[in-house]
């Protein structure tokens, strides 16, 4: 798709009206129609006719409430009609928001994702140019959704990849392609870099399988100083089996978004770069794939890590703390970033607690929790905080090693693994980690079976774009 900004609406041709929900003064204005059968309820649309045989979309906004998720209502309108768009369509833009139109063009972007990449045959898309008219130009906010929706779509299509695909090494080389691309460094340390640098848990995580470990960082520098603002760290875990401690069949195979997480850290750094924003960050992804081997490693055994604490593995399904802890350990010895986050699909525990409408999140910083909290509710990905008490930490407590991956109990599962990576954090205080495991990846109306939703890029973006100068 293609976007462009127009001063005047041309009503001889085709476009669409957005309308607020009881507040049909713009139908009016346009058609002569006393009492439209139309009340902008959201997400809902009407075709009409105009006099030159015109398609007119009313699309509804709804109300005030659902602004955050805009997106949703284009989205919908795009995938249900645009097969019947010819190679230009208007949006009538005069009366939105700059929020409203950034928010119209991720959703119509975000209806250009195709699922069914792995099909022998595919449906052709034709190319469409969307023009939206409005006095004002929004030329710089059409281009920022339309990045921020090819990512979405970019990270959609890395967590919905099968897992024999999407390998740690592909995950390296898609980072390698797109700092290429949007113009960043992007460093792969590959099997032989981690063993010297001393990733030691990430790499006893990958031991079970061939497809071996990689630690991608991504630098973006849009700062003249070196200082690091913002470090990102995420699990890569291409393929979650559960290790040793395997887990069941059923649903085995959505254990192939486990790098939710990682997909966030690689679209967000992407994103910044093509925004070009002027802040320095750098992403950190910890991939690897946890797999069933006599090369895997073992519920007892005792492992080191890239901070030089050992672990004693009493859970390997619990995989994704010990693949964070290393990535942790290296942004706060080597980057000393301002702001530290980590995004996770990590515990079940947090799906419990929460559902599908929000990730876990977990700081001790209560100003960053703030505004995280209150991003969240703007572009509807929102957090929920969760408690990280003292009195917990005793469940990280091992008799032969510094600490233990896992408690044993069937309580508090996403306080313990956030606690379990405070550890490595060595107290940074501007430190925060989402559990996405809940929000990442599940039902839409778009697919028959769980897919990806995009959560964290927006989310993410907003809090970078807060701290960038201005
Ligand atoms: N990848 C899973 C967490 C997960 C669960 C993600 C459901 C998405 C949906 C994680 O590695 C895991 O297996 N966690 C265990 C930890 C336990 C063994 C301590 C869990 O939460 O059950
Ligand atoms: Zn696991
Ligand atoms: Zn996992």
């Amino acid at each position: 798709m293609t976007y462009k900004h127009t001063k005047t609406l041309d009503t001889s041709k085709d476009f669409i009206l957005p309308c607020r929900k009881d507040n049909l003064q713009t139908i009016k204005d346009f058609l002569p129609i006393a009492k439209p059968d139309f009340d902008g309820s959201f997400s809902t649309h009407q075709l009409l006719y105009g006099s030159q045989g015109n398609r007119i979309y009313l699309i509804g906004l709804g109300e005030e409430k659902h602004s955050a998720q805009l997106e949703k209502t284009f989205q919908k309108l795009a995938f249900d009609t645009q097969k019947y768009w010819d190679k230009s369509i208007q949006v009538y833009a005069e009366d939105l928001t700059e929020d409203e139109v950034r928010k119209a063009v991720i959703g119509l972007e975000m209806a250009q994702y195709e699922i069914g990449e792995f099909k022998s045959k595919k449906e052709k898309q034709h190319k469409i140019t969307i023009s939206f008219s409005s006095t004002k130009s929004v030329k710089k906010i059409l281009d920022e959704g339309k990045y921020t929706g090819e990512t979405i779509n970019k990270i959609k299509g890395l967590v919905d990849a099968p897992p024999n695909i999407k390998t740690p090494e592909f995950l390296g080389n898609w980072a390698e392609k797109s700092a290429k691309d949007a113009k960043y460094k992007c460093t792969v340390l590959k099997h032989k870099e981690l063993k010297k640098q001393g990733f030691e848990a990430v790499l006893s995580v990958g031991k079970g399988s061939v497809n071996k470990p990689v630690v991608i960082i991504n630098e973006y520098n849009g700062k003249t100083s070196k200082k690091v603002d913002i470090a990102l760290v995420g699990k890569g875990i291409t393929f979650d089996s559960g290790g040793l401690s395997i887990k069941p069949s059923t649903n085995l195979h959505y254990m192939k978004s486990d790098m939710g997480g990682a997909a966030v850290v690689l679209g967000v750094v992407e994103l910044i770069a093509k925004l070009k924003l002027k802040i320095n960050i750098v992403g950190i992804v910890c991939s690897a794939e946890n797999a069933v081997d006599a090369e895997s490693y073992r519920p007892g055994d005792v492992i080191n890590s890239y901070s030089g604490k050992t672990i004693e593995i009493i859970d390997t399904d619990a995989e994704g703390r010990l693949v964070l802890a290393d990535g942790l350990s290296y942004a706060v010895k080597n980057l000393k970033p301002d702001y530290l986050i980590d995004l996770a699909t990590l515990t079940g525990s947090v799906v419990r607690t929460l559902g599908y409408e929000a990730a876990g999140m977990f700081t001790h910083n209560e100003a960053m929790a703030k505004t995280m909290s209150d991003i969240g509710y703007n572009v509807h990905e929102r957090v929920w905080q969760l408690p990280m008490f003292e009195e917990y930490k005793s469940d990280l407590h091992s008799d032969i090693a510094d600490l233990r991956n896992f408690s044993g109990k069937p309580l508090t599962g996403a306080t313990n693994a956030a606690q379990f990576l405070e550890s490595f954090t060595e107290d940074h205080e501007n430190w925060m980690h989402l559990d996405i495991a809940g929000v990442s990846f599940g039902s839409s109306p778009y697919a028959k079976m769980k897919s990806a939703s995009g959560y964290g890029i927006q989310l993410i973006t907003e809090f970078i774009k807060e701290k960038a100068l201005k």
